[in-house]
């Protein structure tokens, strides 16, 4: 039976009447045209599908919206600031770390969870954090540049 599921998507409040048990991702793109999370693997293997859910990284696609409920939801297309991107996705451009970009926004959503929880890790505890973020275009070694060079414009943002 369908059920009234309120969020708040990128700061705003969005309400689905729906299955309880649809995939957050599955709303998210086809009820709320936000298609910035991709379909890879649909079942918790790719990181393709990655938003943040009240902060945390969350694979949308194995996350029942149900479960969305009351929380704040951050997809790619809510992560900039205004005119300004975030810094992990200026990280991206600048490094040139993304290639066909159907793994960016899950990558980049997972990059900016890892900041948050650890503002300088190094390289193994990035490797590690993004672990389950796959690209099929293998742009690895540009991709750990990318979060290595974000990691040091946010510090210096900080000191400054
Ligand atoms: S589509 Fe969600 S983890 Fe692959
Ligand atoms: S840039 Fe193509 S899958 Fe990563």
């Amino acid at each position: 039976m369908d059920t009234t599921i309120t969020l708040t998507v990128n700061g705003k409040e969005r309400t689905v009447v729906t299955d309880p048990e649809r995939s957050l991702l599955d709303v998210l793109r086809e009820e709320l045209h936000l298609t910035g999370a991709k379909y890879g693997c649909g079942e918790g293997r790719c990181g393709a599908c990655t938003v943040l859910m009240d902060g945390r990284r969350t694979l949308s696609c194995v996350t029942p919206v149900a479960r969305a409920d009351k929380k704040k939801i951050t997809t790619i297309e809510g992560l900039a600031d205004g005119g300004s991107l975030h810094p992990v996705q200026q990280a991206f451009l600048d490094e040139g770390a993304i290639q066909c970009g159907y793994c960016t926004p899950g990558m980049i959503l997972n990059a900016v969870a890892l900041l948050k929880n650890n503002p300088q890790p190094t390289d193994e505890q990035i490797a590690e954090w993004m672990n389950g973020n796959l690209c099929r275009c293998n742009g690895y070694t540009k991709i750990l540049s990318a979060i290595r060079h974000a990691a040091a414009q946010i510090a210096e943002v900080r000191i400054s």
